[in-house]
């Protein structure tokens, strides 16, 4: 278990007297891997848009809003207090498949995917472009992932997956000036705080493409079985229903990210998000 292991580290290093960490102090402090520093929270500005920076392959009329219409986009009640019982610490490395990407741990302002890749999967799409790459190793299991799915008689298609820091500031600019700022942020990331932004996560929907991104994808036979089985292959549900307190956005049924099959496993089985298995709860909204 990679929790178990790096708890047992952690005991080795309290033991040999490199001081005690309480769940608290191994949080935000996390001493970010050499070259990997993390922005300190809330410090990264979002990047301007690109001037003259093509959307057009953004799905038209708010087919790429991950909100969906519906809603008020509200959050529940922020709790206080540690959810999981031990300390892990927080991977801060955005070149490590289980980094910790959310409101308050942002990606350095200069970091992007170095091995992206185009999976051979369906899409909404056809193009080649950036939002249809991953990187290697999370295209790989998406591949296995899809043909598992098939096997049970479910066709998934993907609809939009790796983000540049500019296409996701594009991408939060158009949300803030729709909705304003406050609702934006319960459904999108500002820039550099997008798990889009590593290559590991894609959002995914049905083979027709219908209800793509949109709330009338929960309850489909596509996202019961991605619930069930995503973690088999080494994705998570990233914000499930039910934790939009401790993640920070809505349900978002169709958001996969890609943490290896040995940490999506232990979350499956723990029903612990992200910042659980970390214990960073709760985010600031
Ligand atoms: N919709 C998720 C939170 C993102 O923008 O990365
Ligand atoms: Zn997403």
């Amino acid at each position: 278990m990679v929790k178990s292991g790096i708890i047992f580290l952690l005991s080795l290093i309290v033991l040999s007297g490199c001081g005690a960490s309480t769940p608290a102090d191994t949080v935000p402090s996390a001493s970010p891997t050499p070259g990997t520093q993390t922005s300190a929270p809330g410090t990264q500005s979002p990047a301007p848009p690109s001037p003259g920076q093509d959307e057009s392959n953004e799905q038209p009329g708010g087919g790429d809003n991950e909100a969906g219409d519906e809603g008020d986009g509200s959050l529940g009640e922020a709790e206080g207090g540690r959810v999981t019982p031990e300390a892990v610490p927080v991977d801060t490395d955005p070149h490590s498949v289980t980094v910790m990407v959310n409101k308050e741990y942002g990606l350095p302002e200069d970091y992007a995917p170095t091995d992206l890749v185009y999976p051979d999967v369906r899409f909404t799409f056809s193009e080649k472009i950036e939002k249809r790459m991953l990187r290697q190793e999370a295209a790989d299991a998406l591949e296995v992932l899809f043909a598992a799915a098939e096997q049970d008689g479910i066709y998934l298609a993907g609809v939009s997956a790796y983000r540049s820091h500019s296409t996701q500031a594009a991408l939060f600019k158009r949300y803030v000036d729709r909705d304003g700022e406050e609702k934006a942020k319960t459904y999108s990331a500002v820039p550099g705080h997008s798990e889009h932004e590593t290559g590991l996560a894609i959002d995914v929907t049905s083979s027709d493409g219908s209800c793509a991104v949109q709330d009338c994808f929960g309850g489909t036979p596509e996202a019961l079985w991605l619930a069930e089985h995503a973690h088999e292959h080494g994705f998570i549900i990233r914000y499930p229903e039910g934790k939009e307190h401790i993640t920070g956005y809505q349900y978002e049924p169709w958001h996969l990210r890609y943490v290896g099959i040995e940490l999506a496993t232990e979350l499956q089985a723990n029903d612990w998000t992200l910042e659980e298995y970390y214990g960073v709860v709760p985010v600031s909204n």
